[in-house]
């Protein structure tokens, strides 16, 4: 009982109309920053997250520190877990899930197949179909990715253009999400908004991610590897900051349909919306390397070597329009001043002195 009330207060709104959101993933790098955001503006928030070990999860627990500072409690508990989501749904009445649960990470799908498949699938499946019975039926918005353009040569690309050519198994489990997700809006009426996020980083970030090893190998003096494509030209991301992502997922949110229901006369919502969040204006990562030994005042240690078939793609390049005109998302920070954020709050975060220029002495003794 101490526990439900601790997740009645938790999502329970402050400000007049505020939303009640279920977000998953909420010990994560997006979804704490998007719990922050909410809860600061008014809005209940519950999190629900499983602490899994895929990265340091004492970085999870950190993040869970900062949330519970704002009166945010995260459930601990997987996708899976039927029972428990229908129990939240019964504790709680959620207007909105921002669902950002999922595998990350697109190198590791070759390692370990089977985690993208339970939660990007299953779990997702297991989500839509507790939400499917709720009363009221929430509106969702939840996670894709870049990754689904995979091969596709477009540049930029825009939403209509073709994702049947995923690189990675992590891409082929966030296109099935696609899939699914039309499907629950089809049959059950369900409102959902799928964003398609583009290499997102940023304080409180994802170890498992370019940007941070690098920092982190770079102040060790470790050699980094910096991928060419097979055809030698540079690989580019369009790397796009946590505060523009966040504002995306609250203009999403803010602009979501309701839910309709099967039971009703009307087919369910009109469309299933689906937008890029990308910053669009792709950076090499070479570039990305440079910006970070001038933020460190150390050189790296570069090695640059052919990009392996592990899922990888050559570039990544968003068109926002759509989102600019239905939500008014218009991402606003470059990646040099992004990393700088990024690289004080990792020096902070781990303690770690900042390498002071030695000031150069200056005497009297001109002229
Ligand atoms: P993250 O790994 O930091 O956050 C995901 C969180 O979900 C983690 O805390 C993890 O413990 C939790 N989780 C994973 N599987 C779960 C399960 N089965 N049940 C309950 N909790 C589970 O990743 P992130 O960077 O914050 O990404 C958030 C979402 O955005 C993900 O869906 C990711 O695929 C997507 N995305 C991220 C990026 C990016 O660059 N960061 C880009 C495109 C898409
Ligand atoms: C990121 C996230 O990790 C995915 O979860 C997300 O879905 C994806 O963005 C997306 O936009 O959809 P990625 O772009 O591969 O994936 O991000 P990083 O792993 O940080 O890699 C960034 C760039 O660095 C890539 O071009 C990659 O090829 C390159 N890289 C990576 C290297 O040059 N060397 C390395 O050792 C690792």
């Amino acid at each position: 009982a101490a526990w439900e009330k601790q997740v009645r207060h938790s999502s329970t709104p402050r400000r007049p109309n505020g939303f009640s959101v279920l977000v998953t993933g909420a010990a994560g790098f997006i979804g704490s920053h998007c719990s922050l955001a909410l809860k600061k503006r008014g809005d209940g928030v519950l999190g629900l997250d499983n602490f899994n070990n895929y990265y340091d999860p004492s970085l999870k627990r950190a993040r869970q520190k900062l949330l519970s500072k704002h009166q945010i409690f995260i459930v601990e508990g997987d996708l899976n877990d039927g029972p428990l989501l229908t129990k939240l749904f019964d504790v709680v009445p959620f207007t909105h899930v921002l669902h950002l649960a999922a595998q990350a990470g697109v190198r590791y799908a070759m390692q370990n197949p089977q985690s993208y498949v339970s939660s990007n699938i299953a779990g997702f499946v297991n989500l839509l179909e507790v939400a499917k019975a709720a009363n009221p039926q929430p509106s969702i918005v939840w996670a894709s990715s870049s990754s689904v353009y995979g091969l596709n040569t477009e540049n930029p690309f825009s939403e209509r253009d073709r994702t049947d050519q995923p690189a990675s198994l992590y891409a082929a489990t966030k296109k099935a999400g696609e899939e699914i997700a039309h499907t629950y809006n089809h049959i059950y009426g369900l409102a959902l908004t799928g964003l398609r996020f583009f290499t997102v980083y940023g304080p409180w970030g994802r170890p498992d991610m370019a940007y941070f090893f690098f920092t982190k190998d770079i102040l060790q003096g470790k050699p980094i590897d910096i991928y060419k494509t097979q055809d030698q030209k540079e690989v580019a991301r369009d790397f796009t900051y946590i505060d523009d992502v966040v504002k995306g997922c609250l203009g999403a949110l803010d602009t979501a349909e309701k839910s309709t229901g099967s039971g009703g006369k009307k087919r369910g919502p009109a469309q299933l919306r689906v937008y890029n969040l990308g910053n669009t204006s792709p950076v090499p990562v070479g570039r990305l390397v440079s910006i970070l030994e001038g933020l460190l005042t150390t050189k790296a240690k570069k090695h640059v070597i052919t990009m392996p078939r592990n899922g990888d793609v050559p570039f990544t390049h968003a068109n926002v329009t759509l989102a600019y005109k239905d939500f008014g998302y218009k991402p606003t920070t470059d990646l040099a001043t992004g990393l700088r954020k990024f690289v004080k709050w990792y020096v902070s975060y781990f303690g770690i002195e900042p390498r002071v220029k030695k000031e150069t002495q200056h005497t009297d003794e001109s002229g």
